[in-house]
């Protein structure tokens, strides 16, 4: 027997339930319309929509007579479209695990794409595949994260600006859990793990337990309930002028959305293969988790002697495979961040494979 109390709080929970009904539908409309945006005729004003970060910097780190380019993360196709333009003779091969991307760059690179071979998914079962295949590249581009293109289409869910979908995948593949199935279903504690982990949040465990205690009553749907929630958690004092006080706490949600750092050592790992003698690797970071990656492994492949170093020889035999070219990260300039504030955070890292 139900007792009267848990009655009504099963009934509180069907009305709930019943007047989110229409937001639900609209959702899943707009999911089923996501899915299918691929095959959508395009719109000019988004193909001019993404300014690729460090441009100049990219084509000036490529090798002289580079001849054979990896771009990871097409995106636009931005920095595919100038490095063939610095080297119109190349072959190009490019990744990008978003297919509506995929299309986009297609147009953009028209004049090309005889020089192109697209792959469609993420760039760590893509770059593994390459590496089986033994072919490699004397220039790797990764331009890591997401694009304005998905940024600002409300749709894909990346948004705290513009309300849509909370769904964040670069890959729309039902099978991934969205950033919803993620703030809806784990606890409070992996939230608040995910959320200092990958979004430094200071205010991540009074995040994590509005969260749990709200969607008791109405589960997360939209980016704009989570982007409310988050502004009303962070006390006042603590919102920074320009800067949405959910910025964090989405970043995190989209990195496990995309499994972003496991993709990156992915690509960390079969990058010596990669690269032809000579080859180089240019990765942009946006976040300190990523570029402490790329700079620790960098450095490792430079030096990666573990014996003491008041041994005589080296006995670890692990040996060098190539130089660090930027002591110091490239950043942008003044200008380029004014033209393009979203260029704000990224570093620029290069390295050199120069085994004999
Ligand atoms: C910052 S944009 C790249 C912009 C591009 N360099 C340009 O100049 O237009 C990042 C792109 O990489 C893709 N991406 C991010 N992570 C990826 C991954 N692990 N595998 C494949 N593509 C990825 C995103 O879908 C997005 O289109």
């Amino acid at each position: 027997m139900l007792s009267y109390g848990s009655l009504l709080t099963r009934l509180v929970h069907l009305l709930t339930r019943l007047v989110h009904l229409p937001t639900r539908l609209v959702h899943s409309l707009t999911r089923f319309e996501q899915q299918n945006a691929a095959h959508r005729p395009f719109n000019e004003k988004r193909l001019m929509a993404h300014l690729s970060v460090l441009k100049e910097e990219v084509i000036q780190a490529a090798p002289d007579h580079t001849q054979h380019i990896l771009d990871c993360t097409l995106g636009g196709g931005g920095h595919s479209h100038a490095l063939l333009q610095r080297f119109p003779q190349a072959e190009l091969v490019a990744i990008d695990r978003d297919p509506m991307a995929m299309e986009r760059a297609k147009t953009v690179l028209s004049q090309f794409l005889s020089q192109i071979r697209f792959l469609e998914g993420t760039f760590a079962e893509r770059a593994a595949a390459l590496q089986n295949e033994e072919i490699q590249f004397d220039y790797v581009l990764a331009d890591i994260g997401v694009s304005s293109f998905q940024l600002d289409e409300p749709e894909r869910g990346f948004s705290f600006r513009n309300d849509g979908p909370l769904d964040m995948r670069m890959t729309p593949d039902d099978a991934i859990p969205t950033a919803a199935d993620w703030v809806n279903e784990k606890s409070e504690q992996e939230l608040f793990k995910i959320f200092a982990t990958y979004g430094e949040e200071r205010f991540s465990r009074k995040i994590a337990r509005k969260i749990v205690q709200s969607r008791q009553v109405t589960p997360f749907e939209t980016t704009q309930q989570l982007a409310d929630l988050i502004k009303e958690t962070v006390p006042r004092k603590f919102h920074k002028p320009g800067y949405h006080p959910a910025t964090q706490i989405f970043q995190a949600l989209r990195i496990v959305v995309n499994q972003e750092l496991e993709e990156l050592k992915t690509l960390l790992d079969v990058s010596k293969d990669l690269l032809n003698s000579h080859g180089r690797i240019a990765i942009i970071a946006f976040h300190s988790l990523e570029d402490r990656l790329v700079k620790q492994s960098f450095k490792r492949w430079e030096h990666p002697c573990t014996c003491p170093p008041e041994w005589p020889r080296c006995m670890c035999g692990l040996q060098s495979w190539g130089k660090v070219i930027t002591k110091r990260p490239l950043t942008p300039t003044e200008g380029e961040i004014q033209t393009n504030p979203r260029s704000r955070s990224a570093k620029l890292r290069i390295f050199e494979h120069c085994e004999s």
